[in-house]
């Protein structure tokens, strides 16, 4: 497929494109856009989250923002999270992109991404910029991103159906194992660290600590327990700003973006091949990071 052609879809509402190899959404992306995204230059006060989709990204750019934002929940709950810590690449049809608000934005910017380091890692070597990294387990993450799929995508297959698209690394954004070889290699940067969905879970209150000390912020024991509670997970299942049960590009009948939030989903969905599948790529690919 040429690298700038949209492909009508019966899942993506307005097609899906290949851009330097990866499928994207033309919902929320454009070759235009992506190309763009490459010419980003960072500030040395800048803060980027980089996760695979369905990692608890929303979870740590809450923790993000309310860390810079000395714990102001109520500064929070004036904007929806996608403004307060947007995602680079976003491009949506007749609004302004998210690349170019970030050119005009003069305060600290607080943002995600979902994208390869090609796009990055020049800017990440040359700036101070605090990268956190984040990652959670194959399964769990596939299952989120299944759930996602029948959400915000016209997906209508089985989770086994599901399972094929991503042994064919023809999931938005690509491969899970792919994305994380890439970004861990980055691990040894003075100005990246990483964080696992599984320990925030397990050692909320430490996690928060971790990212405001990474982060250069002197938070009180107070703040950090107002920044635990504002990101539990009923927090923030309940929460306007954070659960989307108001994106028109959701179907809402399919279930909550906000949804489970377990860990060890994945046991109630994955076969035995499927398990023994995930088993060899982690074993391959992952096996010091020790997923669960
Ligand atoms: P599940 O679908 O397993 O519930 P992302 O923000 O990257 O799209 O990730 C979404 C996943 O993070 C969803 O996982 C969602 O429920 C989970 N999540 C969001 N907020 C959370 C919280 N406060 N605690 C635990 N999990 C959370």
């Amino acid at each position: 497929m040429e690298k700038s052609q949209v492909q009508s879809s019966q899942w993506y509402p307005d097609g899906y494109f290949i851009y330097d190899g990866i499928p994207y959404t033309s919902t929320m992306c454009s070759v235009s856009n992506l190309s763009a995204c490459k010419e980003i230059q960072f500030r040395d006060d800048d803060v980027l989250i980089a996760s695979y989709p369905k990692t608890g990204t929303t979870w740590l750019q809450e923790m993000v923002y309310l860390v810079c934002n000395d714990a102001n929940t109520e500064k929070a709950k004036e904007s929806m999270i996608g403004d307060r810590v947007p995602c680079i690449e976003h491009a949506f049809q007749g609004k302004q992109s998210t690349i170019n608000k970030l050119k005009d934005n003069k305060q600290q910017r607080l943002m995600f991404t979902h994208l390869r380091t090609s796009f990055f890692e020049q800017e990440i070597k040359q700036s101070n910029i605090k990268v956190i990294l984040l990652i959670r387990n194959a399964g769990d993450t596939l299952i989120s991103y299944y759930h996602f799929y029948k959400l915000a995508t016209r997906y209508s297959g089985d989770w086994n159906s599901f399972f094929e698209i991503f042994q064919k690394k023809q999931l938005v954004y690509g491969d899970y194992y792919d994305w994380y070889v890439d970004w861990l290699r980055l691990l040894h940067f003075p100005n990246v660290i990483l964080m696992r969905y599984e320990d925030i879970k397990r050692y909320h209150a430490a996690s928060v600590e971790m990212l405001s000390r990474f982060l250069g912020k002197t938070l009180s024991s107070n703040e950090i327990q107002i920044i635990v509670e504002a990101t539990s997970f009923t927090a923030m299942k309940h929460n306007p700003g954070t659960n989307q049960k108001q994106n028109p590009m959701f179907d809402h009948q399919q279930g909550e973006f906000i949804r489970k939030g377990e860990v060890g989903d994945w046991k109630n969905y994955f076969n035995e091949e499927q398990t023994i599948y995930i088993k060899h790529l982690d074993e391959e690919f992952l096996k010091p990071f020790e997923l669960e």
